[in-house]
């Protein structure tokens, strides 16, 4: 650990089978006035909705419903919720579902509290808050993003066509309760999809700087193998407790802090997705498995040494007789057969592009970062998308 760094994560996470019993001691800390956002209605169907009800009565408190709440959440849908949050003077917002409510709850707890142009001061700008954001909590239903125990906030401007994040210690859950059964009634396609965010968070923070010996790179495979691993039992049985509760885990610490420390970290991945997201409404996690094979043939010659490393330690690779390029590529061959076996899409024709036409208008919008081991110039971009239409 070679790098200063600083670490802190103020989320209080509760796990397991008896997670939400916890949930009336929480509200307590808070006011009457609870803002209960949630999706489209899958809370309703799976009983999660019902359980949250009853601790919400429990506890007193006045409920205003904030629902609706898309995939890949609009700034149009966080400035709805921020009108709401203020005409029922909510102490708390209690956020119930995957990461676009969780997202989007966090972004209506500034939009409850500021004024003006909050797209440009805090999206595109990246300022952190001018005012105290709006405490939020949250009930995790779906797996992947990480954002139960971040303070990332990522949202789309339709009408600029742009999507991205702003973060800050202030947006961070105070609470999380996460159960894994919550997460039995996530679709297939959506398991894969959240389960392929998760590597990919940890990829984009191991497949960077620094490289000298450092617990966050032995973390970040420990992670990826446990990941792996359980995704064959969680096909195999969506209702395998420990694979859906390893999952869970693994996807909260991902992006919990705990794999930075000492990293410069890439993420030029998400900033293409993201920017495929803005003009393709997708699953997020979908489209960085559709570019990440791609995007890693492209970069690891600069970074060889850790593509094979990778490839040994997290996919058993067998170095003998083989170059550093033939056991570094069979890894990230490996984790293309991987994406392919556990029926994540694997090019952006499956994940719903009807032709190559916005291509060019990706790789001009993304933005380009320079914490991985090639910054990629908007020639590679394209190259990446066209390799991985
Ligand atoms: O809307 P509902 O009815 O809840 O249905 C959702 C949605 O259709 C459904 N779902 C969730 N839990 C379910 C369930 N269906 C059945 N049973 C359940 N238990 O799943 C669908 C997808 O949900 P969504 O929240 O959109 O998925 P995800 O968690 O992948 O979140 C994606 C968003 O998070 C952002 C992405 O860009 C995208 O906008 N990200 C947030 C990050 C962060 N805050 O740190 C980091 C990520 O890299 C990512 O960018
Ligand atoms: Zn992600």
């Amino acid at each position: 650990m070679n790098q200063d760094f600083e670490f802190y994560n103020p989320t209080q996470v509760f796990f397991g089978r008896s997670a939400m019993e916890n949930l009336p001691g929480l509200l307590s800390l808070y006011g009457p006035n609870v803002l209960l956002a949630y999706g489209g209605g899958s809370i309703r169907a799976n009983g999660v909705y019902d359980q949250v009800i009853q601790a919400l009565a429990d506890s007193g408190k006045q409920v205003t419903e904030f629902t609706g709440i898309m995939p890949n959440p609009t700034y149009a849908k966080v400035l709805e919720g921020g009108r709401l949050a203020r005409a029922c003077q909510a102490d708390l917002i209690l956020a119930v579902g995957g990461g676009s409510v969780i997202d989007c709850a966090k972004a209506v707890a500034i939009a409850a509290v500021e004024d003006g142009d909050l797209w440009k001061r805090h999206w595109l700008e990246k300022r952190p808050p001018d005012a105290d954001p709006l405490p939020v909590g949250a009930v995790l239903t779906m797996v992947g993003t990480g954002s139960e125990m971040d303070g990332d906030s990522v949202v789309t401007n339709e009408e600029t066509k742009f999507k991205t994040s702003t973060w800050d210690y202030s947006l961070y859950p105070r609470f999380a309760i996460l159960n894994p059964e919550f997460t039995y009634s996530v679709p297939e396609y959506q398991m894969v999809s959240g389960i392929f965010d998760i590597l990919s968070h940890i990829m984009e923070i191991y497949f960077s700087p620094e490289d000298e010996d450092n617990l966050s790179d032995d973390f970040s495979e420990a992670l990826m193998k446990s990941v792996i691993r359980n995704t064959a039992a969680a096909l195999e049985n969506p209702r395998d407790y420990t694979a859906r509760g390893n999952l869970m885990w693994a996807s909260s610490l991902a992006l919990s802090g705990l794999l930075a420390p000492s990293k410069r970290q890439d993420w030029e991945v998400h900033q293409i997705q993201h920017q495929i997201g803005a003009y393709y409404d997708c699953a997020h996690g979908m489209g960085l498995a559709a570019i990440s094979p791609a995007y890693y043939r492209l970069v690891c010659p600069y970074g060889l040494a850790k593509f094979k490393r990778f490839a040994i330690n997290v996919w058993g690779i067998d170095p003998a007789g083989k170059s550093d390029e033939e056991v570094a590529y069979a890894g990230i061959n490996a984790l293309a057969a991987f994406i392919q076996n556990s029926r994540m899409t694997t090019n952006l024709r499956q994940l719903g592009l009807p032709d190559d036409s916005l291509l060019e208008t990706i790789a001009a919008t993304c933005n380009l970062r320079q914490g991985g081991y090639h910054p990629l110039t908007r020639t590679e971009v394209l190259q990446v998308l066209r390799e991985s239409f």
